[in-house]
């Protein structure tokens, strides 16, 4: 995830910025920059690559000016260049640095260039510089222009602009991407996080989503969405943040459950070639070479295994066996026609999955790692790497990891079946396009979180729960079961729909909560009919839906709704209300959200 920092009021401040970026590369990024304001100029330096490429060419010329602003980038729109590479500069006298993903960009892109704009760069974040320049135009002051640029984005951000106009300030907003204010002695600050900070103020005023924020020398004056000046406290962070802070957020895992549409837009990002398509970052013959897949994985990781299961057989007509990893490893399998093996961890580390790469390579089958750490074993002992970009997941519960791994196994997917000529190029790219559209749909989905804290509260309640779900939703279902159980100690079960009437149905009595998972799929009216059935068994139905599903359900007791999306992508948005549950429920329960008891982030034995 990009990552942003700023500074004013600090004497010469490109050193401290640029050190600020490094705290920040735990993140991830593919080029940085850093813009000044100096004898009323912008000055700017970007560089592909490490960090250090910036430093060099900082070395040769040293940026000089008391206000700046400086970014890590990790590409989505655009190629990885310095073009492309933030900060972006528009008329010579707005800068801008920005994180997250502006929807609406080719429109806004559209109008300004009609109206004599010079765009730079093929990001999406360009549009930000421009818009300031016409606002200032306008002869709006910076908190008008603020509200009039915040009126016609849409999507997700954390921004930060510097302009000639006004060299004594710098004007950030959020917007589902993390910020936070450091206050200084003299100066003020800004930064992604605490951490990116920590060498210059341990005082820091983390923005709520909707604010922005006018960022003098002096403080800070903060707005809600509608313009009323707001008080947000500042807190005091540890002399030493660890290695990610909270960002403001009450847990890891609540921070982690938002960054997932940054994580799944830069996992796409991936996955994307450079002109554009779809990518196994392998090339078409070896994916034609692919017989059969074994897929080896644990615990949340083991269950999109299962829900990518359906896509590849359906998508590209190959088979795929899933595995739970600490079993494979100790069975002789029987592995025609399986010639591939795909071991998949957010860490890379755990063992049993680790263990059972190792075996598959013994028995004969080429190895992919998909890991959330680059640097891991299994990264390092694969064939081939695919990688998600979720960032670190600090939260014991797997989350963005989660939607991150769905995100590059579909990609996978489509890429495998156009290799094999199971799908024309123009099916690719509609589903790349509904992909494309899913940052924005989850980020849309993040705003269940009141709708469902009632939920939560009733749940709490319970001593056991049923996840029921069909189709590509039945992994889903045991995933959200995992889920509620490891954070909030409630006995949980996934079973398919279908199953039920073969012996689980006899668990439901009355008011035993069931979390029905429903999609407008192929069988969403088969899923519906053994719902109901629950229902008339006294099961209380907590309905997690789509919008156009749930309005042909009239026997829930609970409805959540996400956006309409392609049935492919179905069990990525509706994982969004099945982890808000269970956090909301840990929370209601006051268990230790981030360390359940009796678990490790990385399970290094067997
Ligand atoms: O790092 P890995 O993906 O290999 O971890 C696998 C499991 O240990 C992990 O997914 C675990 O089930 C999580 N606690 C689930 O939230």
């Amino acid at each position: 995830m990009c990552g942003i920092v700023g500074a004013v009021g600090h004497k010469q401040c490109s050193d401290v910025l640029l050190d600020a970026l490094k705290r920040l590369e735990y993140r991830g990024y593919d080029s940085s920059g850093i813009v000044t304001i100096h004898d009323s100029a912008i000055a700017l330096k970007r560089a592909v690559g490490k960090l250090v490429n910036l430093d060099l060419a900082l070395k040769e010329t040293p940026l000089l000016g008391d206000i700046g602003i400086g970014h890590t980038r990790w590409a989505t729109h655009g190629g990885v260049s310095n073009e492309n590479a933030h900060p972006h500069v528009a008329s010579g006298r707005v800068a801008i640095v920005h994180n997250g993903i502006i929807e609406n960009h080719r429109t806004i892109r559209a109008r300004l260039e009609a109206a004599g704009h010079q765009f730079s760069s093929d990001t999406d974040s360009e549009v930000l510089a421009h818009l300031f320049v016409e606002a200032f135009d306008a002869g709006l002051d910076p908190a008008m222009a603020t509200r009039q640029v915040l009126d016609e984005i849409d999507g997700a951000y954390a921004f930060a602009v510097m302009a000639i106009d006004h060299p004594d300030l710098l004007i950030v907003a959020r917007n589902a991407s993390p910020l936070a204010l450091g206050i200084g002695d003299d100066a003020c600050y800004i930064g992604s996080d605490a951490i990116a900070l920590s060498h210059l103020t341990r005082k820091v005023v983390y923005l709520k989503d909707h604010d922005y924020a006018l960022v003098r020398a002096d403080g800070v004056s903060v707005y809600q969405a509608d313009g009323t000046p707001v008080n947000r406290e500042a807190v005091i962070v540890a002399a030493s943040p660890g290695l990610v802070d909270k960002g403001g957020y009450r847990h890891y895992m609540e921070k982690e459950i938002h960054e997932q549409p940054d994580a799944i837009a830069h996992s796409l990002a991936a996955m994307t070639n450079e002109y554009g398509r779809l990518t196994a970052q392998m090339s078409d013959e070896a994916l034609r070479s692919i017989d059969g897949i074994v897929m080896v994985a644990a615990g949340t990781s083991h269950y999109a295994t299962q829900i990518a299961r359906y896509w590849i057989e359906s998508l590209a007509r190959v088979p795929v066996a899933c595995e739970v990893a600490s079993e494979f490893h100790y069975r002789q399998p029987a592995t025609a026609p399986y010639n591939t093996a795909i071991a998949i961890s957010q860490s890379g580390e755990s063992l049993d999955t680790l263990m059972a790469m190792r075996h598959a390579a013994v028995c004969g089958l080429q190895t992919i790692g998909l890991v959330n750490v680059p640097s891991s074993t299994i990264a390092r002992e694969a064939d081939f790497v695919l990688p998600t970009r979720a960032g670190p997941e600090i939260g014991v519960a797997s989350t963005k990891a989660f939607t991150a791994q769905l995100t590059v196994l579909l990609c996978f997917a489509v890429a495998l079946a156009r290799a094999k000529g199971q799908i024309d190029e123009a099916r690719a790219e509609a589903i790349h396009a509904e992909i494309q559209a899913l940052p924005s749909l989850v980020g849309k989905a993040l705003g269940l979180f009141d709708a469902i804290r009632p939920v939560a509260h009733q749940l709490s309640q319970a001593k056991s729960a049923l996840y029921l779900g069909r189709g590509a939703l039945y992994p889903l279902a045991m995933e959200g079961a995992l889920k509620l159980k490891e954070l909030s100690y409630i006995h949980a079960e996934g079973f398919a729909s279908g199953e039920m009437k073969h012996g689980p149905i006899a668990l439901i009595e009355e008011d035993l909560p069931v979390v029905a998972l429903l999609a407008a799929d192929a069988v969403m009216a088969k899923a519906s009919s053994n719902l109901r059935e629950a229902s008339a068994r006294g099961g209380k139905i907590i309905l997690l839906s789509e919008a156009r599903a749930a309005a042909e359900v009239d026997y829930a007791s609970a409805v959540i709704t996400v956006p309409d999306v392609d049935p492919l992508l179905a069990p990525i948005l509706i994982a969004i209300p099945a982890q808000i549950l269970a956090y909301l429920t840990a929370v209601e329960k006051g268990t230790d959200v981030d360390q359940p008891r009796n678990l490790a982030k990385s399970v290094t034995v067997e």
